[in-house]
């Protein structure tokens, strides 16, 4: 089940809340230490304005809530809210409300049995589990605060553990935890929860509508596929959403998940427990994943960086998407060959790497413009281009073609250019990698002199679309063949 999380400080703002997301969810969490003042909400009233699986709980602060009234007055909330009817009561471990207790009984309203930990997983989790466990009827639940990849890997060898408890409701909050979130159901949870934006019931909870509709998390099982992207940063990521709208469109039972990953190795180990039958690498592992390959596509020998893994028969195999990706907007350029002979390159970093190796596939003569000049001179040595330094940008009226890689230009600096004073001309073909925004300043002063565009998405959807036919073996479904099927 997936469980919206309600965060507001009145009912009636919870209520709208609700109504806007009921489609997505399975039942609601009422966090009454949200409220202005809980005392003087009428349980009835709430229980029959919501007609909905309910949870009712009253966190305090130890656990991540906002409770801060004092104990009497919140086991009386409890106790009146007890009284009414409701599906679910969650009460933290250690506390001991027979009277509470005792009216959720009466009313069918079962027990959800709490712990957090916002430091991490306890030397003693298992045993903190089946102490939680042990009392008949209740349903254990702990949520733990995962710090790094490390954890998340012993997070998902713990819960194998466990698995011999069949009702239980197990999370790992903050960015690590996500895909716990995600895969609630493969980690035998018997539900997930989220919240709507600004209004987090805890750190990592995703939106109802990407649980739903994105990740479709209620609808994993056993048989489904587990892809995913390792990345660090990597919650802003597009390709999430490319991904799974891809699997969905073409029926696939699969899910692929955004890993924030801290350390390669813990990883690594992750995929195999899960496992993960194929996944994308960004920022900064492009380069530090080839030493866990065992095999390796000639891209990805030729440019030393790689952005897709698979898992084949036992082996990971090592693809690089993003020299073709790159490649393939420009193959839909008229007169490629006779229009393109110079191209510039403007930055030495890792994209710049890839965006040459692609260069040299087409028989360009290329230059690297670059800020730093020892940078830019060591990669040209590498890569036998000429180099100048980008002060010189003036220099750049004698290319065809001119590549930014640079992360100039980004979302939120969306008025700055690495070439701030350059105007081209209308000859000229002007390729920009950045995707947020989808017209960069670089692409705007460009097209305003007349000059031909490319944009970072059209890379990062033909990256994108051979990843996915690397990890499903179909072509990725754009929208309108579904349509005119
Ligand atoms: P990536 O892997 O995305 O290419 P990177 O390896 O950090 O990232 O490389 C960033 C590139 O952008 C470098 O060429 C960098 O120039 P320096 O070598 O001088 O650092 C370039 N870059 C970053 N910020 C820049 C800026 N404000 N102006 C010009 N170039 C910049």
């Amino acid at each position: 089940m997936i469980c919206l999380t309600l965060m507001e400080d009145t009912i009636e703002k919870n209520f709208a809340v609700f109504m806007e997301n009921s489609s997505f969810v399975d039942i609601i969490e009422l966090r009454l230490d949200m409220l202005i003042d809980p005392l003087l909400v009428e349980p009835e009233l709430v229980r029959s304005k919501f007609n909905f699986p309910v949870i009712i709980t009253c966190r305090l602060v130890r656990d991540g809530g906002k409770y801060s009234g004092n104990e009497y007055q919140r086991r009386d909330i409890l106790y009146q809210f007890s009284n009414a009817g409701f599906d679910y009561i969650d009460l933290e471990m250690g506390i001991v409300y027979p009277e509470v207790e005792e009216a959720a009984h009466s009313h069918n309203t079962r027990i959800i049995r709490s712990y957090h930990n916002f430091e991490g997983i306890p030397d003693n989790f298992e045993e903190i589990f089946r102490e939680l466990a042990s009392v008949v009827g209740e349903i254990p639940k702990v949520a733990v605060f995962l710090e790094g990849s490390c954890q998340v890997y012993k997070f998902f060898k713990i819960i194998e553990k466990i698995h011999d408890i069949e009702e239980k409701i197990v999370l790992g909050m903050g960015d690590f935890g996500i895909p716990t979130r995600v895969l609630y159901k493969k980690l035998g949870s018997f539900l997930s929860y989220c919240s709507v934006p600004g209004r987090s019931g805890a750190p990592g909870q995703l939106t109802p509508d990407k649980m739903k509709n994105m990740y479709r998390s209620d609808c994993i099982n056993n048989s489904t596929l587990i892809y995913g992207i390792a990345g660090n940063p990597v919650m802003h990521s597009g390709s999430p959403n490319f991904h799974n709208t891809g699997y969905k469109r073409s029926s696939l039972n699969a899910v692929y998940i955004p890993f924030l990953v801290d350390d390669i190795n813990y990883f690594f180990k992750l995929a195999g427990v899960l496992p993960l039958c194929g996944f994308s690498v960004t920022v900064p592992f492009k380069v530090d994943i080839l030493g866990f390959l065992d095999r390796k596509s000639p891209e990805v020998v030729r440019t030393d960086s790689c952005n897709t893994v698979l898992r084949n028969g036992g082996m990971w195999e090592g693809y690089n998407t993003d020299l073709e990706g790159f490649l393939s907007p420009l193959a839909a350029i008229e007169n490629l060959k006779d229009r393109l002979h110079r191209a510039a390159v403007i930055g030495a970093g890792g994209a710049a790497r890839s965006v040459i190796a692609a260069l040299k596939s087409l028989g360009l003569e290329i230059s690297i413009f670059n800020r730093s000049e020892e940078r830019g001179r060591i990669l040209a040595e590498e890569t036998a281009c000429s180099f100048f330094p980008l002060e010189k940008f003036d220099l750049l009226s004698g290319y065809d073609l001119i590549v930014q890689t640079t992360s100039v230009g980004m979302i939120p600096d969306v008025e700055k250019t690495p070439v701030q004073g350059y105007r081209f001309h209308k000859d000229q073909l002007a390729y920009d990698i950045i995707y947020t925004p989808l017209k960069t300043k670089f692409l705007r002063e460009a097209e305003s002199s007349g000059a031909e565009i490319i944009g970072g998405m059209d890379m990062l959807i033909s990256q994108g679309a051979l990843q996915f036919e690397i990890f499903t073996n179909r072509e990725y479904p754009q929208e309108e063949q579904k349509e005119s099927s």
